[in-house]
C-alpha cells in the first residue's frame, strides 16, 4: 500500500481539526427577537453539533456571550445602530464599550468580528448620522490595538444591496453616488486590517418585488436561465450577480488591486408571507437555504472570481415572532421558536465536538444522501501531499477498511497515490453517511455518480 502510516492519538485530533476548521465554515443569523425561543446555553449547546461554526448576533448580549464561551463557535458581535454615532464622539466612549460589553467575555468566548451598525448607512432612521460610522469603526479598531487584539477580532460593517446604485449588469455597478467618499474610507480601512466587506443579499426580494421578469429558478440559486452580463460573465444565479456587483463597485472606487474578501453577512428566503407572496414557501426556503450551506461549504467563488470563495451567514437561526414588518420578516428561520425546524434541512455534522448528537432540540434529523449511486474519489490534480495525509488518516484513525490497498490486494494496482486515495476517501464517505462534507478532505475529494470500481477493485457504496 502507498505509505500508510499509522498516526499517534494526538496528530489525529490535531488533523481532524484541521478538516472541521476546514470543512465547517458556514455562519448563521442569531436574532433574538422573539418571546418564544430557547435559552443562548441550549442554542449554544446544540450548535455545537451542527456545521455551523460562526454565529452572528446584533448585539453584546452578556448571556449569550457567556452561553457560548468554550464551544468553539466563533462569535460575531455587533455595535447596534443606536449607539454608533455616540462612539464615534470620542476614544473613551469606544473603550468604554468594549470593556462593558466585550472584553469581559475574552478569551473564553471567541470572538473574531465586531460589526459596527447593520445597515447604517442606507438606514431610514433619521436619527442616524451616516457620517459618524467610519470614526466609530477606527474608534473601535483603536480599541483592539490598545489591547493587543486588532489582529484576532475584525471591525467592519455590514451594508445592504442599496448601497448600489444599480447592480445590474453586474460588471457596471457603482456605488450610490453620495456614499462613494465614506465607500471609499471604508474600504481603505477593510485593505489595511485585512476585514471583509460584508453584504446583506436576498435574491428573494428582487423576486418577490418582479415575479414576472424573475426566473424563480435563478433566484433560488439553482441552475437558472444565462444571464449574460457585457463584460462575458454569465450568471445563472442572482446570488452570484449580487456578489459581482459589489466586487465592480469596490473595483470602480480604485481597490481592485488590494485584497477586499465579501461576505455574505445575511442571505435567505422565508418559508411564509402575508403579502399573497407565492414564493415564500417552506419548499423554497428549504431550497434556497440548502443550496445557500452547500455553496459556502463548496468554497465556489463567482464568474468574475472564480477563485475567491465567500463566507455565508445564513439568515437566520429562528423565526422570530416579534419582529416588525411584513410577515416574511418573522419567517426567515430555519427553527420555529420551539425548537422545531420549519422544514427539512441537513445540518449534522459527525466530525463536531458533540459527536453524533444532532440538531433538532431532541428529534433524529436525517443523515446523508441515500438512494442514487453516488462516490467520493480525488480530485484530478489534488495536492499530492494533502492526499498522503488523506491516506493515511481514512486508513488510521478514520476506520476505513483498506486491506485491499495493501500488496495483492485487489485494488493495490494502480499503486499511485491518486488511486489509492480515492479508493480511502471513498470507504470514509461511505461509512459516514455520503453528507457532502464528508468527502470534502480540504478540497480535494469530488462526489461523482459514476462508479469507480474496475476490474476486482471494488469500490463499495450504501
Ligand atoms: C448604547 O445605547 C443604549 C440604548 O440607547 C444606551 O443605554 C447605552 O448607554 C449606549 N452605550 C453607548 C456606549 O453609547
Ligand atoms: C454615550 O456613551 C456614554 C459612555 O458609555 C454613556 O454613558 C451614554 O449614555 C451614551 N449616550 C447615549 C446617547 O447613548
Ligand atoms: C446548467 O444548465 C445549462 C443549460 O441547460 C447546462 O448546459 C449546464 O450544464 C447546467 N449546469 C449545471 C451545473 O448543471
Ligand atoms: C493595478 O493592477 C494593474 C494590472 O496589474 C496595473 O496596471 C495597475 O497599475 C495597478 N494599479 C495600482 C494602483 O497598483
Amino acid at each position: 500500500m502507498f505509505s500508510l502510516r499509522l498516526l499517534p492519538f494526538t496528530f489525529y485530533l490535531l488533523f481532524t481539526s484541521l478538516f472541521v476548521s476546514n470543512v465547517l465554515s458556514i455562519g448563521i443569523n442569531y436574532g433574538t427577537l422573539g418571546n418564544n425561543l430557547p435559552s443562548p446555553k441550549r442554542v449554544a449547546q446544540l450548535l455545537q453539533s451542527t456545521l455551523i461554526d460562526k454565529v452572528k448576533i446584533y448585539d453584546t448580549n452578556p448571556d449569550i456571550l457567556e452561553a457560548f464561551s468554550n464551544t468553539g463557535i466563533d462569535l460575531i458581535v455587533a455595535v447596534e445602530n443606536e449607539n454608533v454615532t455616540n462612539i464615534s464622539k470620542s476614544a473613551s466612549v469606544a473603550e468604554d464599550w468594549f470593556t462593558k460589553r466585550v472584553s469581559r467575555f475574552l478569551p473564553a468566548t471567541s470572538i473574531v468580528v465586531i460589526v459596527v451598525g447593520n445597515e447604517f448607512l442606507t438606514s431610514d432612521d433619521s436619527q442616524l448620522d451616516p457620517s459618524t460610522l467610519v470614526q466609530a469603526i477606527q474608534n473601535i479598531h483603536s480599541v483592539l490595538i490598545q489591547h493587543g487584539l486588532d489582529r484576532k477580532i475584525k471591525v467592519t460593517t455590514p451594508h445592504s444591496m442599496a448601497v448600489l446604485s444599480s447592480s445590474f449588469p453586474p460588471s457596471t455597478s457603482t456605488f450610490a453616488s453620495n456614499l462613494l467618499s465614506t465607500m471609499t474610507s471604508i474600504l481603505e480601512f477593510l485593505s489595511e486590517t485585512g476585514a471583509p466587506f460584508m453584504i446583506n443579499a436576498y435574491p428573494y426580494f428582487a423576486f418577490r418585488d418582479n415575479p414576472s421578469q424573475v426566473d424563480l429558478e435563478y433566484a433560488l440559486l439553482g441552475n437558472g436561465t444565462a444571464v449574460h452580463d457585457p463584460k462575458g460573465y454569465v450568471y445563472r444565479n442572482m446570488l452570484d450577480a449580487q456578489i459581482d456587483a459589489v466586487r465592480s463597485a469596490i473595483n470602480a472606487l480604485g481597490f481592485g488591486n488590494r485584497t477586499i474578501d465579501i461576505t455574505i453577512s445575511e442571505s435567505g428566503w422565508p418559508s411564509k408571507s402575508d403579502r399573497g407572496d407565492m414564493a415564500a414557501t417552506p419548499n423554497n426556503a428549504k431550497t434556497y437555504n440548502t443550496r445557500l450551506i452547500e455553496r459556502g461549504e463548496s468554497h465556489k467563488g463567482t464568474p468574475m472570481r472564480p477563485k475567491d470563495s465567500i463566507e455565508i451567514f445564513v439568515f437566520a437561526l429562528f423565526n422570530e415572532n416579534q419582529k416588525q414588518g411584513s410577515d416574511s420578516e418573522r419567517n426567515f428561520g430555519i427553527f420555529n421558536g420551539d425548537g422545531s425546524k420549519v422544514y427539512e434541512i441537513e445540518l449534522s455534522c459527525k466530525f463536531c465536538s458533540n459527536d453524533g448528537k444532532k440538531f433538532g432540540f431532541g428529534e433524529k434529523s436525517s443523515s446523508g444522501v441515500k438512494g442514487p449511486s453516488v462516490w467520493c474519489v480525488a480530485k484530478p490534480h489534488a495536492d499530492e501531499k494533502m492526499l498522503q495525509a488523506v491516506l493515511d488518516f481514512c486508513c488510521g484513525a478514520g476506520g476505513v477498511d483498506c486491506k485491499d490497498l495493501v500488496d495483492h490486494g485487489a485494488c493495490f494496482d494502480p499503486n499511485k497515490l491518486h488511486a489509492h486515495a480515492s479508493y480511502a476517501m471513498n470507504g470514509y464517505y461511505q461509512m459516514h453517511g455520503r453528507n457532502y462534507w464528508n468527502c470534502d478532505f480540504k478540497g480535494t475529494g469530488l462526489v461523482t455518480f459514476s462508479d469507480p470500481s474496475y476490474g476486482t477493485c471494488y469500490y463499495p457504496q450504501q
